[in-house]
């Protein structure tokens, strides 16, 4: 019998990725177009500090280069090269992290996200997620036909996590709860009372703890930082950091996570995460001897970057109070501001709008998901002081025009 040909060729994607969404590239799309047809776009809308006036520490490319000269260019051990791993042990030590059961390194936080998740999730549980979130954690969770359960980050409260909410959306199938401190997109900083809570909740609930932490050391108002980890050592907590942000080589696709808890409760979740690790045989071999350059080297760099994002901060908090129609959170870390609009049309609407007239590239609250009736925009102040100034007062000028 001859095979019947289908009538149509179409490969389909998987119905599952319908719930994938990643507002912050979809709209750099848009702003490609644009691009070509001439128009110079002002990008207030990813989060890589390298494209604007900030450069990768030497001493961490010098790291990376020694070790490709030095042949290390093979496959590294699943779980990390022993300087690495040695590093980020020493680094949960001083952030205070106790009862550490596994360190291990991943191509980005992205990757790390990827295996803990996959490793804890069965297809009809669910992850307690922020909201506003970073979108990745919900699009992995679509991936896994895992569901988000989404809790509410306070607008009203310094964008603080509402912990009653927390508690109250807790079900049988609930597994793991995610906090990321310095936030993306709010960045609010959280308080310890709020931390301690939040670990309270994760006790009573037998919850895995996903503590985003990889802007842990851009804080702008000098508070410090701290890893909720570091308050409960029996509870199971995966701690995130990497070279992407605070060590200004998101290209480098280098980071960890550290796993602390009580063994004798997370044993066999860890060895299904060494698992994963195993079958994706390893992360960047060279470059992973930059991780103990950078957390045992020169931190110069930090300080540097923390005082231009506090100007360019300032900036940002200047021009919401004068700006009719908008208001704004205070950042305390990161380098993303959450401005909210009182404006009658859907924040979806206006940054098209506001990248076709203005060429001002911000992403739509939407995209991180807002309380329903809200309207926010996310603005990245990592570009330089003229250029920042210049894109804020395109923002003006669009708002004034289309709501005077
Ligand atoms: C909160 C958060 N987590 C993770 C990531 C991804 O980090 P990486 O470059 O290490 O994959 C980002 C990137 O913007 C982020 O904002």
């Amino acid at each position: 019998m001859p095979r019947t040909i289908p009538q149509t060729h179409e490969i389909l994607a998987a119905t599952r990725l319908e719930h994938v969404r990643y507002a912050i590239r979809d709209l750099a799309v848009l702003a490609e177009d644009l691009t070509r047809q001439g128009k110079q776009i002002l990008p207030l809308n990813i989060g890589d500090p390298v494209s604007f006036d900030f450069q990768t520490p030497a001493h961490l490319i010098e790291a990376a280069a020694k070790a490709m000269r030095d042949g290390y260019n093979g496959y590294a051990p699943s779980l990390g090269v022993k300087p690495a791993l040695e590093a980020i042990r020493a680094e949960a030590e001083r952030k205070g992290i106790r009862n550490v059961q596994s360190v291990f390194v991943t191509a980005g936080v992205s990757e790390a996200i990827d295996i803990v998740m996959t490793a804890l999730l069965e297809p009809h549980q669910n992850v307690l997620t922020p909201l506003p979130d970073y979108p990745l954690y919900d699009a992995i969770l679509a991936k896994l036909s895992a569901q988000p359960n989404p809790y509410r980050l306070d607008e009203s409260n310094d964008w603080q996590p509402d912990v009653e909410h927390i508690e109250s959306l807790i079900t049988k199938d609930t597994r793991a709860l995610v906090v990321i401190n310095p936030n993306n997109p709010t960045g609010a900083v959280y308080s310890r009372d709020t931390l301690e809570k939040i670990v309270e909740v994760a006790r009573r609930h037998n919850l895995v703890i996903f503590s985003d932490e990889i802007y842990a050391k851009l804080i702008l108002d000098g508070e410090p930082h701290i890893s909720i980890a570091s308050l409960a050592p029996d509870v199971p907590v995966i701690t995130f950091g990497g070279l992407s942000k605070e060590y200004l080589a998101p290209g480098w696709r280098v980071a960890w996570g550290i796993f602390s808890g009580d063994p004798a409760v997370i044993t066999p979740y860890v060895q299904g995460i060494h698992k994963l690790l195993r079958a994706r045989l390893s992360a960047n071999h060279p470059l992973q001897y930059a991780i103990p350059a950078a957390l045992n080297g020169s931190h110069d760099h930090v300080t540097a970057t923390v005082n231009k994002l506090r100007r360019r901060r300032d900036l940002v908090m200047a021009w919401s109070q004068r700006t009719r129609h908008v208001s704004c959170v205070s950042p305390r870390g990161a380098f993303y501001a959450f401005p909210r609009l009182d404006i009658p049309e859907s924040d979806d609407t206006f940054v098209r709008g506001l990248l076709a007239e203005a060429q001002v590239l911000v992403v739509n609250g939407g995209g991180f998901g807002q309380e329903e009736g809200t309207r926010h925009i996310r603005i990245v102040f990592l570009p330089p002081e003229t250029i920042l100034e210049q894109a804020l007062d395109k923002i003006t000028t669009y708002l004034e025009k289309h709501w005077p």
